[in-house]
């Protein structure tokens, strides 16, 4: 997720003009943001001209470019880069101008139109430096100011024109403000003593001020030395609570949440929105992702994938077999591309948030030495996968620091899900109802689980059990995987029919079984399997959408909300992904780095 900074210096005896040393202050400001994941950085500092420095890579690639000069200004914007359009490199990374070099402009999100957007500035005359969405922005702010338009008009009727989410912040030359404003992306202001700061998190400016103001979607905000003027879309000034923050440095950049895991299961419905972002056709409720236009419905699917992301193809290959396109899911670890069906009318796709796993890459590099179309179904641009497979879909999770996948499941199954619409032609009314629904149901299930209730009772077990059935098994192999790699606790996950044919013998009344029970499908079948544990005395704790059917059958029930059917096991999921977590938080274990793993395997 990209991190966007701001800064001007107040007015004090020693600046009397507020014209300070900006460049530390941003900075210092972006290396507290690093946490948030990125892959390139930059500066632009504006006094009668706007000074731009960026870099592709670390942020001391950039600090290596300016430490030589002390720039002075008044007013300043940084930026830490994750790619969402275009590879990383020194011409994406932000600030990006227009074409006079006179305003510089940051963005966070994702532009939507910027596609139209470009097109018409390019047919005006416009020169773009960079493959992103974002330096649509420092040019339409030029046509207004090129027709008369003062900086703050010009800035507004730029962001108008947007689609889309973002936070935007811009400096001017000869000007002495930051303009910013948001709309679904994270902007907060800090009103300290030494200046007015804006940034997309707290952390990048806590070390100078713990005062600050959340902006609403709308509002603009304007920052110079004499203060912080806050205004909606009619310019109405708007009076906004100043509100202390009482985070250490250390809590900040997890947004006070205890682990990162907990953020990141937390900000599910952002990242899903983000995926959808764009793919929805608003007219016509179909499915539309723009980067596959040329891929045609194959033959059949192989999807390549390890741990989680397995789970995730499994999940993907069921969807695609339901319509009609055969495909099957392997571990990348085990796929022999010489020993399958595999002609150029097999679609082989890897599935991997980090891009890097080397075995999800050397299956798609065998795949494509034997004539199969691939494609990357990933979080990362620009990784390794990206660059080795014919196609490429974003996720668009943003970063994620723990270890155990979180968010990264949810975006994958959803990006899939799409994909499978468009390929196999698939895609119902309830399907879309139920999609864009989906991240509000998310939200709820996040505010009201009751996972808590149920952790202190079972979490001393032997072991875990986790059984589903059809779209419910994937889930349980995920519920089995999160729960054991986060709290070192055996646990397995079944599909429910395989209990009774050698994992029963397992089953005790230590041994917890949560079983994933949709009133839509396979419920009779499911209650069985059930029965067939309560049989042995073990906890049932039931993860449904239909309390009233299973009530007579578990010890604990925790619910899901109804949705179309694609949908029921990402809702389970989210469930499960708290039940692991409590039960490790209360054993105390090192939740976001557990022992033995990496974020990324780039070893087979
Ligand atoms: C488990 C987990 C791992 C990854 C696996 C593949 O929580 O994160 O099982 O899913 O290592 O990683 P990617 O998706 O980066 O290929």
């Amino acid at each position: 997720m990209c991190g966007i900074i701001g800064y001007t210096p107040a007015q004090t005896e020693s600046q009397p003009n507020g014209n300070g040393n900006i460049l530390d202050v941003l900075l210092d400001g972006l290396s507290d943001l690093e946490y948030r994941g990125y892959d390139s950085a930059g500066v632009a500092i504006a006094n009668s001209s706007v000074t731009v420095h960026k870099r592709n890579g670390e942020l001391s690639e950039l600090e290596a470019t300016v430490s030589e000069e002390s720039v002075g200004g008044y007013a300043g914007i940084g930026h830490t880069r994750w790619s969402t359009h275009g590879p990383p490199s020194d011409e994406n990374a932000h600030p990006h101008t227009d074409c006079n070099g006179s305003v510089a402009v940051v963005h966070n999100g994702i532009i939507e139109n910027y596609r139209e957007l470009r097109e018409e500035l390019t047919a005006a005359g416009h020169e773009f430096d960079s493959q992103t969405d974002t330096e649509v922005i420092p040019h339409l702010i030029e046509t207004s100011l090129e027709q008369g338009a003062n900086v703050e008009t010009a800035f507004r009727r730029a962001i108008d024109r947007l689609e889309g989410s973002f936070a935007v912040a811009a400096v001017f030359s000869g000007s002495e403000a930051v303009y910013a404003t948001r709309n679904q992306s994270p902007l907060v202001l800090g009103i300290g003593e030494d200046g007015y700061h804006l940034a997309s998190d707290v952390p990048a400016f806590l070390d100078h001020t713990d005062q600050v103001v959340y902006l609403q979607d709308e509002q603009f905000a304007k920052l110079c030395s004499s203060g912080v003027e806050i205004t909606d879309k009619g310019r109405t000034l708007v009076d906004m609570p100043v509100k202390t923050v009482e985070w250490d440095p250390e809590e900040a950049g997890k947004s006070g949440y205890d682990h990162y895991m907990l953020k990141e299961i937390n900000e599910q419905p952002r990242a899903i929105r983000n995926c959808i972002r764009g793919r929805v056709d608003e007219m016509t409720g179909s499915i539309s992702i723009k980067e596959l236009d040329d891929l045609d419905r194959p033959e059949r699917i192989h999807l390549v994938a390890c741990g989680t992301s397995y789970h995730a193809s499994l999940y993907a290959a069921r969807l695609f077999r339901d319509g009609d396109i055969p495909a099957t899911a392997f571990y990348a670890s085990e796929y022999d591309a010489s020993a399958v069906p595999i002609n150029e009318e097999t679609l082989v796709i890897g599935v991997t948030q980090s891009g890097e796993t080397a075995d999800t890459v050397g299956a798609l590099r065998d795949a494509n030495s034997k004539g199969a179309e691939t494609l990357a179904v990933t979080n990362v641009v620009g990784g390794s996968a990206s660059r080795k497979t014919d196609h490429v879909m974003y996720i668009r999770s943003g970063p994620e620091i723990s270890v155990a996948a979180t968010k990264t499941f949810a975006s994958q199954q959803v990006a899939l899900a799409m994909l499978s619409t468009t390929l196999t032609g698939e895609c119902s009314h309830e399907f879309v109802e139920g999609l864009r629904a989906l991240p509000d149901q998310i939200q709820s299930i996040l505010d009201s689980s009751r996972v808590r209730e149920v952790v202190g009772t079972y979490v001393n077990s032997d072991a875990y059990f986790f059984i589903g059935r059809g779209y419910g098994a994937p889930v349980a192999l995920e519920g089995a995987l999160k729960m054991k790699e986060i709290t070192y606790k055996h646990a397995e996950g079944f599909p429910a029919g395989e209990l009774k044919h050698g994992p029963l013998a397992l089953v005790t009344d230590r041994t917890p079984v949560v079983a994933i029970v949709s009133g839509k499908s396979n419920t009779e079948k499911m209650l069985g399997n059930v029965k067939e544990v309560e049989a042995r005395e073990a906890p049932v704790i039931t993860v449904t959408d239909s309390p009233d059917t299973v009530e007579n059958y578990a010890d604990h029930l925790l619910q899901i909300p109804e949705t179309a059917w694609q949908f029921t096991p990402i809702l389970a999921n989210v469930q499960l992904q708290l039940l692991a977590y409590r039960t490790a938080n209360q054993l105390g274990r090192s939740i976001d780095k557990p022992r033995n793993l990496a974020k990324s395997v780039t070893v087979e």
